[in-house]
C-alpha cells in the first residue's frame, strides 16, 4: 500500500472514530439537549489544543454478541489539552457508544490519562454521561471502576480533579466523581444515584422520578454531593474553566497570579454602615465579600447547600484566595452539621492546594437541639475545627460582628494557628450573647426578685454590664487574640497587606502516616 493510501486509511479511521455510535445516536443525543463527548471537549479546551489518546482502542468482549460491534474509541474520548494555556487531562464519556457504559478497555483509557496527569502534575477533568458498568463485561467492568477509584484516591490532594455530570451517573459509577474535588451538574439531563427509581420502588416502595432522586438541584441543595449547578452544559463547561483559573496545577505549585486592575487601597465606605444597629438583625455577608475582593468577582461553591455558611474563590490583588464566611442572612449564620461539613471540606481543599484562606466571622454559635445532637454535630463540628487547625496555608480572619462560644474557637481563631486576626469595631467576642449569659449567671438571683419592675431593671442592667465588658473586640485584643481592630471600609487593603506579609509563610504538621480526622 502506498503512503498516500496509508494516510488515507488513517484519516478514514479517524473519521470513523469521530462518529462514535453513529449519526442516529448523535441525533438522539442532540435531541435530548446534550452535546457529544467530543463537542464537550472542544468547548472545554483552548481552541485546537486537544491531543487525543487511544482513538483506535476497542473493547475485547464477546459476551452477548457485543463482539460483533467494535466501535473505535469504545465509548470514552481521552487526552490532554489546555485551558488558558495551562495543561489539563480530560476524559469524556460518549453516551452514543453502548450508552457510555464502561468496559475494561474504556477504564484503561481513563487510567492512562490519570496516570499521566499524575506524572506531569496537571488537573484531570472527567465528563460523565454513562449507563454505568457495561453489563456484558461483568466483573471486568467492575474491576475497571475500582482501578479508577484507586487513582482518584492517589490523586486526591496532589492534582485537582473536577467532575462534570452531563447525563446519567448511576450505581458505583457515582463514586469516582464523589472522590474528586468538585462536581458540576447540568439541570435537566443529569442525575446521580446509587440505585435508580426502579430499584428504589422495589426495595422501599417509594415512588420517585430520576430528577427527584438525584437531579442537579437535589444534589446541590439536599445532599450536598454536587458543588455547582449549571443551567446547561455550555454553562457547566465555562464553570470548569473558571474553577481551573483559581487553582494551581498540583499541590507543589502556588495558585496562578493574575494582573489586578482593582486598586488595592480602594476604600469601601458602605462597609462602615453595613452592620445593623440591632445585633439580631441580619445582613448579607456576600455584600461584604463582593465589596472587598478584586473587581467584585466571587465564585461561590455549594451556593444552595447550607447557605448559613458561604464558601468560594475570589482574588486579592490578583492572588486566588478561598473565602469562608458565616451568613447572618440565613439561620443567623449559625454553625450546624451541614455548614460544618461544607466548610471543612472547602478548607481542606484550599490547604491541600496552597490556596490561602480568608475567614469572615459573624456566628452566634452552634445550632442547639436534638436533631443536631442526634445527627452528630459533635463529630461534624469537629471536622471544621480539625480542618482549620490542620491547615498550614496563610489564614487571615476578620470578625465582623459576633464570635460566640465554641464557634469563636472554630472559625480560624488565633488558637487554631490563625495567622492574622482582625476585628471590626462592633465585634462581640464572648462565650455567649448577653441574654443567655445573664440567665445562666443570675438565675437564682433573678428568681428571688419578686417585684416585676425590679426584676426587669436588674436583668437589663446586668445585660448592659455584660455587653460593656464583652460586646467589643478590645477584651480579645487585650490578650493579643486579635491583632488589630480595623475600620470596616479599610478591610480590602488590610486583608491584601496581610496576605502579602504571609506569602512566604511556612508551617508544618508533625510527621504521621495520616491523621484520624473525625469522619
Ligand atoms: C451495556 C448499556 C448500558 C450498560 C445502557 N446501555 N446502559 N449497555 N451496559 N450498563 C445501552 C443500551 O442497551 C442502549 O443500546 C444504549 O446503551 C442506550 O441506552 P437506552 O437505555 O436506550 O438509553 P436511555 O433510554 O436514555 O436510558 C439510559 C439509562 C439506561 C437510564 C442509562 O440505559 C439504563 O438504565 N441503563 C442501565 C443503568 C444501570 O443499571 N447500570 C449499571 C449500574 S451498576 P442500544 O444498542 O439499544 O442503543 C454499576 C456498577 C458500577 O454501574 C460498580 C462500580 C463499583
Amino acid at each position: 500500500m502506498s503512503i498516500e493510501l496509508k494516510i488515507q486509511e488513517l484519516l478514514n479511521k479517524r473519521l470513523e472514530a469521530k462518529k462514535g455510535g453513529g449519526e442516529k445516536r448523535i441525533e438522539t443525543q442532540h435531541a435530548k439537549g446534550k452535546l457529544t463527548a467530543r463537542e464537550r471537549i472542544e468547548l472545554l479546551l483552548d481552541e485546537g489544543s486537544f491531543e487525543e489518546f487511544d482513538m483506535f482502542v476497542t473493547h475485547r468482549c464477546n459476551n452477548f454478541d457485543i463482539g460483533k460491534q467494535e466501535i473505535l474509541s469504545d465509548g470514552v474520548v481521552t487526552g490532554h489539552g489546555t485551558i488558558d494555556g495551562r495543561v489539563v487531562y480530560v476524559f469524556s464519556q460518549d453516551f452514543t457508544v453502548f450508552g457510555g457504559s464502561l468496559s475494561e478497555a474504556y477504564a484503561n483509557k481513563i487510567c492512562k490519562v490519570m496516570d499521566q496527569a499524575m506524572k506531569v502534575g496537571a488537573p484531570v477533568i472527567g465528563i460523565n454521561d454513562s449507563g454505568g458498568a457495561r453489563i456484558q463485561e461483568g466483573v471486568n467492568s467492575l474491576a475497571g471502576y475500582a482501578e479508577i477509584f484507586q487513582r482518584n484516591i492517589m490523586a486526591s490532594g496532589v492534582i485537582p480533579q473536577i467532575s462534570a455530570i452531563f447525563g446519567p451517573c448511576a450505581g458505583g459509577a457515582v463514586y469516582s466523581p464523589a472522590l474528586t474535588d468538585f462536581i458540576i451538574m447540568s439541570k435537566g439531563n443529569s442525575n446521580m444515584f446509587v440505585t435508580g427509581p426502579k430499584v428504589v420502588k422495589t426495595v422501599t416502595g417509594e415512588v420517585v422520578t430520576e430528577d427527584e432522586l438525584g437531579g442537579a438541584m437535589v444534589h446541590a441543595s439536599k445532599s450536598g454531593v454536587s458543588h455547582f449547578v449549571a443551567e446547561d452544559e455550555q454553562e457547566g463547561i465555562q464553570l470548569i474553566r473558571k474553577i481551573i483559573s483559581y487553582l494551581p496545577q498540583n499541590n507543589l505549585e502556588d495558585p496562578p497570579l493574575t494582573v489586578c486592575s482593582d486598586p488595592i487601597n480602594r476604600l469601601e465606605d458602605s462597609l462602615n454602615y453595613i452592620i445593623p444597629d440591632n445585633p439580631n438583625k441580619p445582613y448579607d455577608v456576600k455584600d461584604v465579600i463582593h465589596a472587598i475582593v478584586d473587581i467584585n468577582e466571587f465564585l461561590e461553591i455549594q451556593r444552595y447547600y447550607a447557605p448559613n455558611i458561604v464558601t468560594g474563590f475570589a482574588r486579592f490583588n490578583g492572588m486566588p484566595v478561598g473565602i469562608v464566611a458565616n451568613q447572618p442572612n440565613y439561620l443567623a449564620g449559625v454553625l450546624d452539621i451541614n455548614a460544618s461539613r461544607k466548610a471543612a471540606r472547602f478548607v481542606r481543599f484550599c490547604d491541600a492546594f496552597n490556596v490561602p484562606i480568608l475567614t469572615l466571622v459573624d456566628v452566634p454559635g452552634f445550632l442547639p437541639g436534638t436533631a443536631q445532637e442526634y445527627g452528630g454535630i459533635i463529630t461534624h463540628g469537629a471536622k471544621l475545627l480539625y480542618a482549620y487547625g490542620e491547615a498550614t496555608v496563610p489564614k487571615v480572619t476578620v470578625i465582623l460582628r459576633k464570635a460566640y462560644g465554641g464557634a469563636y474557637c472554630v472559625m480560624s481563631s488565633k488558637h487554631l494557628r490563625g495567622d492574622i486576626n482582625y476585628a471590626w469595631p462592633g465585634a462581640e467576642i464572648a462565650v455567649m450573647g448577653a441574654k443567655g449569659a445573664i440567665e445562666v449567671l443570675y438565675n437564682k438571683k433573678i428568681s428571688a426578685i419578686e417585684d416585676a419592675a425590679a426584676k426587669e431593671e436588674f436583668i437589663s442592667k446586668s445585660e448592659e454590664d455584660y455587653r460593656d465588658k464583652f460586646a467589643n473586640p478590645y477584651n480579645a485584643a487585650k490578650y493579643g487574640y486579635i491583632d488589630d481592630v480595623i475600620e470596616p471600609r479599610n478591610t480590602r487593603f488590610r486583608v491584601i497587606r496581610a496576605f502579602q506579609a504571609l506569602a512566604t509563610k511556612k508551617d508544618l504538621n508533625p510527621p504521621k502516616k495520616h491523621s484520624n480526622l473525625p469522619l
